[in-house]
């Protein structure tokens, strides 16, 4: 007997294919709050809305657009997910991984993850960029409980590389290049909706986390639970609640993303032919 949740990955991904002929994606893109303005560098060839894909879940949050862009980036061919799902949405954490492991499905071999972050060095600068070298993902549930999907990886996945260390390497080395205010540190990821409180945000400071979020980690697991490669930079929008004098508003991150948009978009774009070269 087949696996409902497998059975209805393969149902979406036979949907998309139906839609995109043979592009082979060859790396995938998670765009978070406020980055959407990186698939302006893409020429965009199909682009599906979530709602059009029977079995995939929609979307709920204000200003993400919530589909599916396939085209490329400086050459290479991506597929761009323009709005991630989240699990303080409601949604089951396996519905919450669903794109990640459907772009794999796809062909995809790599997942660059991106997302709004909040600080939690007090020195960090914002807004700024900081590449993932590994996450905490204690009070989030793992997107791998219940029957393993067997097709897609091993029950037990190694988990002691998540974020590629050679992909790491090209974005430290860019950033550089290109003069962006840029740390490389460890993500946390928390449920939210609501933000942290500044016990919260000093408890995974003491752990050694460098930024706080409510996505990615579960995304990044599922992805190497499939063998794909993954890379994710957080944009650090704001300072960790408590870190700052003033309360942590959505808007002040939407607003804060629109400001490093450009500049992210712009490293995107530089580093993906590397990337696709390895
Ligand atoms: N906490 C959690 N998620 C966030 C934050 C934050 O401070 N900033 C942007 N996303």
């Amino acid at each position: 007997m087949g696996n409902p949740h497998y059975d209805k990955l393969i149902g979406c991904v036979s949907q998309l294919r139906e839609r995109i002929g043979d592009f082979r994606p060859h790396i995938a893109l998670t765009l978070g709050s406020g980055l959407g303005p990186v698939a302006e560098s893409m020429d965009v060839t199909v682009s599906v809305p979530y709602g059009e894909i029977e079995g995939m879940p929609v979307s709920t949050v204000p200003g993400h657009k919530g589909r599916f862009l396939f085209g490329h980036i400086a050459g290479v061919p991506v597929v761009c997910m323009q709005g991630r799902l989240h699990y303080y949405e409601g949604l089951d954490v396996q519905d919450v991984v669903m794109p990640a492991r459907i772009m794999g499905l796809l062909g995809a071999k790599t997942l660059f993850l991106t997302n709004a972050a909040g600080g939690l060095d007090p020195k960090m600068e914002t807004p700024s960029l900081m590449v993932i070298s590994d996450h905490i993902m204690l009070s989030f549930p793992n997107p791998l409980v219940g029957p393993n999907l067997d097709e897609l990886g091993v029950r037990f996945p190694d988990m002691s590389a998540v974020y590629d260390p050679e992909i790491r390497a090209i974005l430290r080395k860019k950033g550089a290049e290109m003069g962006l205010p840029m740390s490389e540190g460890i993500y946390c990821q928390l449920t939210g909706p609501s933000f942290e409180t500044p016990a919260e945000v000093r408890l995974l400071g003491m752990l050694g986390g460098g930024a706080v979020g409510m996505s990615t980690a579960c995304e990044a697991v599922a992805a190497r639970h499939m063998g794909m490669k993954v890379c994710g930079i957080s944009c650090i929008t704001n300072k960790g609640a408590g870190l700052s004098a003033h309360a942590l508003t959505h808007k002040e991150v939407m607003e804060a993303g629109e400001l490093i948009g450009p500049r992210f978009s712009a490293l995107v774009t530089a580093v993906l032919p590397e990337i696709d070269a390895l």
